[in-house]
């Protein structure tokens, strides 16, 4: 193998990208990066360290030393720093420098399975697979209401699916709408509506649009 093989996966909050992408990870023995948690871990080291999260130099300052091998999902999924992630990934600074160490993670061979917003279209524009996972606002909101129930609530996250609901429509008016890296399918990128799919009928679908192009 003489080229990083590297599957490039976007889509909006709660699509069910970041279960797919492990599992596709899982099974073409690639690592795996959730672009997502880079910009948490810069929100989470300004929030530290009680720095203001809207000073530029300062944000671009804690992506340059961020460790792509240390982003520990279990601190960084808690609602507080996704919310606070959401504005340092409007920082075009920030958002050159986490590009910069996700593009070398996925230029490392054997390759890579990277999702996040921007994936297809940035990052990885020469990704030899291109998904893109959706799923309508309402049964993502089913989704995150049932997977919070799941995990009995401890985390004291308001689990209203109506907040739910309304939190997911805002998360996707901010990624699609920004100016920098707007949220949208790559044009050479597969569209994968998982709105009445379960995992593995997603999971069978991805599998097969990525052997398809392993064969290209
Ligand atoms: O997917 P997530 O909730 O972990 O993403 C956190 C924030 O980072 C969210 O506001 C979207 C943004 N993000 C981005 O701008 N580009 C990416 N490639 C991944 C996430």
């Amino acid at each position: 193998m003489t080229q990083p093989f590297i599957i490039a996966i976007d889509g909006p909050a709660a699509s069910g990208k970041g279960t797919l992408s492990r599992k596709l990870a899982a099974r073409f023995d690639l690592p795996h990066l959730d672009t997502g948690l880079t910009y948490r871990a810069v929100a989470h080291a300004l929030l530290e360290s009680g720095k203001p999260l809207d000073d530029e130099d300062v944000a671009v300052d804690a992506a340059k030393s961020i460790d792509l091998g240390k982003l520990d999902r279990n601190v960084l999924a808690v609602h507080t720093i996704g919310e606070a992630a959401s504005k340092v990934a409007i920082m075009p600074y920030v958002r050159v420098t986490l590009v910069e160490q996700q593009k070398a993670f996925a230029n490392t061979l054997p390759g890579a399975v990277l999702d996040g917003r921007d994936i297809g279209t940035v990052v990885c524009p020469d990704a030899q697979v291109k998904l893109y996972v959706t799923a309508s606002p309402q049964e993502r909101a089913r989704r995150r209401w049932l997977e919070i129930q799941e995990r009995g609530n401890l985390s004291g996250i308001e689990a209203e699916y109506e907040t739910i609901l309304t939190d997911i429509k805002k998360r996707d008016e901010r990624d699609m709408g920004r100016a920098d890296s707007p949220l949208k399918p790559a044009e050479d990128a597969h569209l994968l509506d998982t709105s009445q799919m379960d995992i593995e009928t997603a999971f069978a679908k991805a599998l097969s649009i990525v052997k398809q192009a392993q064969l290209a």
